[in-house]
Parts: structure tokens; sequence; C-alpha cells
């Protein structure tokens, strides 16, 4: 168990948050007629996720906040995106920046007021901008009120906010925790003689979902929100809000389905029913959740639109395949293709690459050597823009940022990588090796600072960042991209109105081709009566790809080489969108 655990640790555990839904538990619906039919704009929109503390720092403090995103709204609204999915800025400790949260209804100290807040969504709507929202309710804060009251006695009112285990019981069974020093989620606590629960660090103490006073609580917190006029959602973590508050020993080999053990309980859907009830069905709001549990039944239970639960969910079992020693094409496009078709009838999902809890895209799945970044940044960008479901793309993959690759461990600031430290250096563990993993795999590689320009810091603050600027800012910055026609910025821009354009390209049947071509993605897009290829090079040499149709006789809209002609030999990492 550990060695599994251990190396999901490391990779954000990733199987841990959905990407256990292997092949083996898929069982495609494919009963009910298609709604792609059924347009929304949720489906239509292309997502920038915002780390705020790594965007723009407005007051010099080395931190990101609010009003530096104000100050860069034009520039968010010139990506041509539609909505922006603003990770955690609630009151917070910040042991895992945010996602610990101390006060639902106010605004991190860090971040700024309720006034800035204000004006960011006022700025946001004015263009015509929509703001998602990061819903952080499987745990709370250990400093947050209903915690300090709920470990103050057994006989508090809020004691049943959260799970506790009275020692006098023994101690509970074993449950892992993510980011534990000692991977034990249960902790002692010596103020009533009881151990509560933390999936996530000591202090993210886990809410207990089967008390519906705290449901009804945070359903009317979301209200608090929806009633400011966000626009969505996005459930952080949410599939372990549903447990098996009995605790019992799980059987031998349940590593293989993780999430079945420890999240997706029976209550899952009454919780994520009563939610749409209570909040999103009054409200115009898009509803995301992080991860799709164990199975494709799990991720359709929750985004299948005669559930009315959510509207989509972003499965994780891609983003697991990229490994330091590199991945296998076939499998990426295997994966891809299996959740395509899955929700081909129906149900909606979201497309990524990365985001917070992940390494730099270009750095996992493209090439970061000076010669490919650009070149694959934009074959990476054209893929998300071009698959069906919504995209995501995450601040800085516009720019082809790439991993920092800390040495130090003084370097590092996230408490996965910096806990997971501890607990190698308490067990004996390999250091040297460590190190070297999370080089690669930290997610503080995708939480360096925002390369403005080539300012010192990369005109993220003009004090101390929080975390180091990568140095190769002084290269790679917006300010230096926004001059260049062909950067990675324009073409990301341009990407996205080629989807914004083209309905084929949100709704479109998508058909893989030469589907076991090693190194190239190609698959078309067809919608109404027009019909787009697609054809991605995923690796650094020449290849050769079988589409079975004369490209020649097919219109270029967009190539990364700049190209208006093109072959069915590919340059590397070229990338190309064909009207055929
Ligand atoms: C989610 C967040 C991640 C956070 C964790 C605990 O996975 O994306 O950043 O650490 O939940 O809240």
């Amino acid at each position: 168990m550990k060695k599994t655990l251990y190396s999901t640790a490391f990779l954000f555990a990733a199987s841990l948050l959905g990407t256990s839904c292997n092949s083996s538990g898929t069982k495609a619906t494919t009963t009910i007629s298609k709604d792609s039919s059924n347009k929304k704009w949720w489906k239509e929109a292309v997502v920038y996720q915002i780390y705020p503390r790594s965007f723009k720092d407005s007051d010099g403090d080395g931190i990101g906040d609010l009003k530096g995103i104000i100050s860069k709204l034009d520039y968010i609204k010139s990506l041509g995106v539609d909505a922006v999915w603003l990770n955690p800025i609630y009151s917070s400790p910040n042991d895992d920046n945010g996602y610990d949260v101390s006060d639902y209804q106010n605004i991190m100290e860090d971040f700024g007021t309720m006034e800035d807040f204000d004006a960011l969504l006022k700025g946001m709507h004015e263009r015509n901008i929509k703001l998602v929202m990061d819903i952080v309710v499987n745990h709370s804060s250990d400093e947050h009120e209903w915690f300090k009251q709920s470990r103050s006695s057994k006989t508090n009112p809020y004691r049943n906010y959260y799970h506790w285990w009275d020692a006098e019981r023994g101690k509970p069974n074993y449950r892992y925790s993510l980011f534990d020093v000692n991977h034990d989620a249960w902790k002692y606590d010596s103020a009533s003689n009881a151990y509560y629960l933390h999936y996530f660090s000591q202090k993210q103490p886990d809410l207990n979902w089967e008390n519906p006073k705290l449901r009804q609580e945070i359903y009317s917190m979301m209200r608090f929100w929806a009633d400011k006029g966000v626009d969505g959602f996005r459930l952080d973590a949410f599939g372990f809000a549903a447990k098996d508050t009995s605790f019992p020993a799980f059987p031998k080999g349940f590593e293989k389905n993780f999430m079945q053990y420890y999240a997706m309980g029976p209550h899952l859907h009454d919780y994520l029913k009563e939610m749409n009830q209570e909040v999103f069905s009054k409200y115009n709001v898009m509803t995301v959740a992080e991860g799709t549990g164990n199975t494709m039944e799990d991720a359709h239970g929750m985004v299948d639109e005669d559930r009315k639960e959510l509207n989509m969910a972003y499965p994780f079992e891609w983003v697991d395949i990229a490994r330091p020693e590199g991945y296998s094409i076939l499998h990426l496009k295997q994966v891809f293709t299996k959740w395509d078709s899955a929700f081909a009838d129906k149900g909606w999902m979201a497309v990524f690459l990365a985001n917070h809890d992940q390494a730099r895209m270009v750095s996992r799945f493209g090439n970061d050597k000076p010669a490919f970044r650009e070149l694959s940044s934009k074959m990476l960008n054209t893929f998300i823009l071009s698959m069906r479901g919504t995209p995501y793309c995450y601040l800085g993959d516009e720019l082809g940022m790439s991993n920092a690759y800390f040495s130090a461990i003084e370097d590092y600031n996230d408490v996965a990588t910096l806990n997971e430290y501890e607990h190698q250096k308490q067990t004996g563990g390999d250091l040297k090796k460590f190190m070297q993993h999370v080089a690669f795999t930290s997610r503080d590689n995708g939480r360096t600072p925002f390369q403005w320009d080539s300012a010192v810091h990369a005109g993220f603050t003009t004090g101390k960042p929080w975390l180091k600027t990568n140095p190769n800012y002084t290269m790679i910055n917006a300010a230096a991209q926004e001059k260049e026609a062909n950067s990675c910025l324009n073409y990301f821009r341009k990407m996205v109105k080629l989807r914004k354009d083209n309905p084929a390209l949100v709704y479109g049947k998508y058909t893989l081709l030469d589907k076991d071509n090693p190194a190239v993605y190609a698959y078309t897009r067809e919608h109404e009566g027009r019909k787009f290829l697609v054809l991605l090079n995923f690796t650094a040499k020449d290849a050769n790809v079988k589409t079975g149709v004369d490209i020649s006789k097919g219109k270029v809209l967009i190539n990364n080489y700049g190209a208006t002609v093109v072959s069915e030999i590919l340059k590397p990492y070229e990338a190309v969108v064909i009207e055929l």
C-alpha cells in the first residue's frame, strides 16, 4: 500500500482524485439521445484558471491579490476566454494556500477585501467574463470557528460538523492522509480525548456531510456568492465528502479502487442533488467537480443532465499519464478517446492538461527545451482547444511557461511537497531521489509567479515573491510575446478564436484517425456539415500520418509553423487544424 500511495502523493494523488477511473469500471451509457443539440454557454466557454497568489501583486507584499487581477482584466479579456476559475480567495491561514478556509464569506487578507472582490466581479462582468468560484467543502481549516467549537467539547453543538472518533473506543481504522507527514488521516486531539479525520493536512479537518445542519450552512454560503452574481462553482475534492463514516477496515487490495473506499459514498448523489435544488437551480451558474470518481458510471452519475447534479467534471486519468520517465502517446490517445466516446451521447466533461495541482503542461506533455518549448506549447494548446468538452487553460500556459525545477527544499512552498519530504526524512527515504522526483512533479512548478515582463521578478511584484520566479522570465514573458505576431500568446488567442468561431470544435463528433500512430494524434471534428481535421505531432522528430483524406484540398486554419499548406509529414511538434 505504501508504495502505491507514495507515488500518488508525489503526483498529487492523481489516482486518488479520480484517475482510478480505469477501463475496468467503464460502462458508457449509450441509451439516451445525444444532447449536443442542447447548446449551453458553459459548453462553449473557454475557461482560464487564475491562481491568485501567483498572478499579479498590486501592493508589493510578494503575494498576488485581487487588485492585481483587476489591473490585468484587459489582458484576460484579450485572450478571448469567457470565464475565469479563481482558486480560493477566502480567509485562510494558508496551510494549503487557501484550500483551508477559515471563513467562507470573507476575503483572505493577503488578497484584499470584499470591496476588491465586488470590484473584480464588476470589472469582469463589464467585460463579459464570467467568474467561477472554488468551493472547498470536503474540509475546512482547523482555524474555522466551526472547528474551534467542535473540538472544544463532545457536547458542543458543532461537534458533528466534523468526524470524531472517541479515544475510549481505541484507535480508529487506518486512513491515509494525502498531506500528512505520517500519512495518517486521524489526528489525536487531547482537548476532548478523540481523533479527528483529515484526508488532507492536519489543518484541513474533513467536514461531516451527513449532518444536515452543516449542509444547509454550506448551501447558504454558496447562495451568498451566487447572490453577489458569481457565475459558477468548482467543487473541490467533493467526491471525498461522501464516505463510509463507520470507518471500517478496508479489505486487502482496496488501493486498486481507492475512490470507492475513500470517497463516492452512497450519499454523494443525494448531496449533489440537494445542492442543485438548494443552490444551482436557483441561479444561472455552471458547475464543475474536481474528479470523476472510480468508474465512468460514477462520472455519468454526476454530470448527465437528467441527473440534476452538476454540469461537468474533470477526469484525472489523463493528467496522470505524463511521468518523469516519459509517457506513451498511444496511451494518451487511448485515454482521451475513451473519455470522449463515453460522453459522446450523454453528459459533458472538462478538458485540461494542467492546473495548480500539476507541474507545467509543456514540461510534462510537451518539450521545454529551448528548441521545442514554444512549438510544443502551441501544439498542446491546439489540442485542448480542439477537443470536445469545456477547455480549462491554466495561467501561464498561454505563454508556454515551464517548470522551475527547484533543487533545494527551501525553494518549495507546497504543503504536499514539504510534508512528504519530512516523511521521507523521518522514514529513511532516499532524499536525493525524492528531490529529483519533485523537481519534475511538484505543484510548485505550476505556481511560480506569472511572467509579465522582463523587469525584476517578471513584473509580478515589486517586493519579494512568495515563490521564486522562474529565471527564464527574461525570455518568456507576456510583454515580449505581445510584440511578436507568432508568439505562444498570440497563437493561443488565435486558437481560442478559432474554437469560438466554429461550433464544430465545441460540439462536433470526434473521430480518431491513424489510431496506432505512435507519434501523431490525428482526429476529425464534425458538426452540421462542417468537418475539421486536427493533426498533432507529439514528438521532437518528423512524423508521418495517414489520415485517409486528401489534405491538400483542405484549408489550413491554423498551423504552429505558420504554414498554409501542409503534408502528411509533420515537423517536430507540428500542429495544424484544417477544414476539409
Ligand atoms: C484539491 C485542490 C488542491 C488542494 C486539495 C485540498 O485537490 O485542487 O489544490 O490541495 O483539493 O483542498
